[in-house]
């Protein structure tokens, strides 16, 4: 009998299941390593200087020698950083960080900079306890018992694409508004779920007329947002509001009206979009950017699927869940469903634009 023929379709599946999953924790460990390296400012010390033993690292950053030798080893068994002698004394050995890691783990402006996705992966993880409750019980997980982690970790993730494309690619895609934005009178923006305000601050960096007004449900989501419109020096021109995205006394008039990310992770998304309609002004722009998932499920997903879900899983679907009545649209929501729920708030028509990006895909509702 021939080798393959005696092969066991099942015994190929576990040990390929045992293979991936084996990879996979130890993945999940270099994500909750790297978060140490990042939150205690390793790799920066390391960057400032050529290389750096353990003790040197220690006193740069204020932390403990042992635990710093023992976090620059395994960083260097798992190939992120570079040792210069692994034959010296422990203590002895030289490490440094290779320059192509640095803009992956330090280049927080940088469209390859992971830092913000890899600490939002860690900050998902956090009420897992509560998670398993709601899973058990219903009810959900609310937004601020993620944690500081979870909030800056997803700031951070979207902000080099909101400071580099948000007026290179994203509303240029829309000529009259491009247009608009650049004219007098200042055209006014409602950025709704604006989180830490990073949105609002690349529209404005973009457009320096435009005067953008940022709304969000989340207290401490907002107090960061303005933090960081002192810090980008634009606060003449953007401001920050703690608002339910449905909340009535919203005025209008807007000549745009943006949704990054944000529609999916709401209780109630129609009333929301509702609220965006009656926001914007005769003749202005409605636009949603979320997640760029297929029309249909399908199994196994590709990356982009894999991604949505799992957060979708530990986060976004227990934050939507935790408000009553809830849609549980969770992360993955999909053409189909945004149009539905579009058509429900009273949009006429909802258009895909022709804005490339491997992750969001950007919808105009038209009211
Ligand atoms: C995934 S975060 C995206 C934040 C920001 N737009 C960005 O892209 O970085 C989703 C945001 O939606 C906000 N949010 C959820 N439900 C909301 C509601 N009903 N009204 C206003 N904001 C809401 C959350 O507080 C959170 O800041």
């Amino acid at each position: 009998m021939s080798t393959s023929a005696m092969t066991n379709p099942d015994t190929e599946r576990r040990d390929a299941l045992v293979g991936r999953l084996f990879e996979a924790a130890i993945g999940t460990l270099d994500v909750f390593s790297i978060y140490v390296g990042d939150r205690l400012g390793l790799y920066q010390a390391l960057a400032d200087r050529s290389s750096a033993t353990s003790s040197e690292l220690a006193a740069a950053t204020g932390t403990h020698e042992r635990y710093v030798r023992e976090w620059l080893e395994q960083q260097a068994a798992t190939g992120i950083l570079e040792v210069e002698d692994a034959q010296l004394d422990a203590t002895a050995r030289r490490y440094r960080l290779p320059a192509g890691h640095r803009e992956v783990l330090l280049e927080r402006d940088s469209l390859n900079w992971l830092g913000g996705l890899l600490r939002l992966a860690v900050g998902a993880t956090r009420p897992l306890p509560a998670l398993l409750r709601a899973f058990r019980e219903g009810g959900g997980v609310p937004y601020p018992d993620y944690g500081p982690d979870t909030l800056e970790g997803i700031a951070e993730m979207n902000r080099p694409m909101f400071l580099n494309l948000m007026g290179t690619a994203w509303l240029p895609a829309v000529p009259d508004l491009h247009a608009r934005l650049q004219a007098d009178p200042p055209a006014r923006v409602a950025d709704v779920g604006c989180g830490a305000g990073w949105s609002s601050i690349g529209i404005a960096r973009a457009y320096p007329k435009a005067q953008v007004h940022g709304f969000d449900s989340d207290e401490a989501s907002i107090s960061l947002a303005r933090a960081n419109a002192v810090t980008a020096g634009l606060t003449e021109r953007v401001t920050f509001a703690v608002r339910d995205a449905a909340y009535p006394g919203l005025a209008g008039g807007y000549n745009l009206v943006t949704a990054f990310e944000t529609i999916h992770d709401m209780a109630q998304p129609v009333e929301a979009l509702r609220k965006m309609r009656d926001l914007v002004a005769d003749g202005g722009v409605v636009m949603v950017a979320d997640e760029r998932v297929g029309d249909q499920f399908t199994a196994p997903g590709d990356d982009i699927e894999r991604l949505n879900y799992g957060f979708s899983v530990l986060h976004c679907l227990a934050v939507g869940m935790a408000d009553s009545p809830s849609a549980g649209t969770g992360t993955v929501m999909r053409p189909p469903t945004l149009r539905r729920y579009a058509a429900e708030a009273g949009f006429r028509a909802v258009e895909v634009l022709p804005i490339e990006n491997d992750f969001w895909r950007f919808y105009r509702l038209v009211p």
